[in-house]
């Protein structure tokens, strides 16, 4: 069995302060694109956990392994298996890579062994935040955690250039300096900059943008640096570091990764994709 899990990019993500469960509130329009780590799951004599081409833990504490975990414990199958994950999608960067793995793989042995859809759903909410929306993917307007998924217009009228810069952030510490900084929100982009989809809704900002800023300046130099040089509004996905901007189509974004001449962790032009992950024939 085999999936493709793919890449998510917080569009916008507006951030409110932490409840009683130690998480904070978000809203945000998150889009699935173009761009996928693959995973393949399948019986095995042994368990195992082999991961090609990327930086991801390579034991039971793999995300995706866990979600083979509580699939086997919630469907009672003591089945050992082997998971193998292609990764193309850069890890720490605030694209959901991990979390992609994760729906991807559960997605796959939900089907298999026969889980329904809310088990399925609790099962990906109890992995991860941003495991939810990947099981669905598309785009979406997500709420409370990550686990409340309001339908959006699908979009589709542009294409994004991402930059990952040479350093990662980690999730748990950009939302603490959120909380030490009192909660900052995040500079608006202009409509000027967006889609014609996105112009006059939901403002498109990410509130984590300053508490990694405050964090590690690197992100605001190169937020500042990239702008500049593809004259547009850029910002951050998630919890950072990779950042992002509009582009009308898939072209126009290549040309401004290729112009990209600085050492990065990545640069990738992608699309809109309708889907967090899919089944691979074959
Ligand atoms: O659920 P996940 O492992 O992705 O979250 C990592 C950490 O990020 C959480 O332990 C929490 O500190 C922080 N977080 C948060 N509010 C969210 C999502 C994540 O505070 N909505």
């Amino acid at each position: 069995m085999r999936a493709d899990g793919y890449a998510k990019v917080n569009l916008a993500l507006a951030v409110y302060p932490r409840s009683a469960d130690g998480y904070h509130p978000l809203r945000g329009i998150f889009q699935s694109v173009s761009l996928a780590d693959e995973v393949a799951v399948q019986p095995d004599t042994d368990d195992s956990v082999t991961v090609r081409g990327g930086d991801a833990p390579q034991d039971e504490t793999n995300l995706a392994w866990r979600a083979v975990e509580v699939a086997r414990r919630t469907a009672r199958v003591t089945q050992p298996m082997s998971l193998e994950i292609h990764k193309r999608i850069p890890a720490g960067a605030g694209l959901g890579g991990g979390s992609a793995d994760a729906a991807a793989t559960l997605g796959l042995l939900a089907d298999r062994f026969g889980l329904d859809a809310e088990t399925t759903a609790e099962l990906g909410e109890s992995l991860g935040a941003d495991v939810p929306f990947s099981l669905v993917g598309g785009t979406k307007l997500v709420e409370g955690r990550g686990e409340r998924l309001i339908d959006f217009e699908p979009l589709g009228d542009f294409a994004l250039g991402i930059v990952v810069p040479p350093f990662s952030l980690s999730t748990p510490a950009v939302f603490d300096e959120w909380d030490r900084l009192d909660g900052p929100r995040g500079d608006v982009m202009s409509d000027e900059d967006l889609p014609p989809s996105l112009r006059g809704g939901l403002p498109i900002r990410n509130d984590l943008f300053r508490a990694a800023v405050s964090l590690d300046a690197r992100v605001g130099e190169w937020r500042d640096e990239i702008a500049e040089r593809w004259n547009t509004g850029v910002a951050m996905t998630g919890s950072g570091s990779a950042l992002f901007a509009f582009f009308s189509t898939l072209d126009e974004a290549l040309g401004a990764v290729s112009s990209i001449d600085v050492p990065t962790r990545a640069t990738e032009a992608v699309e809109p994709v309708a889907v967090g992950w899919e089944r691979v024939d074959g």
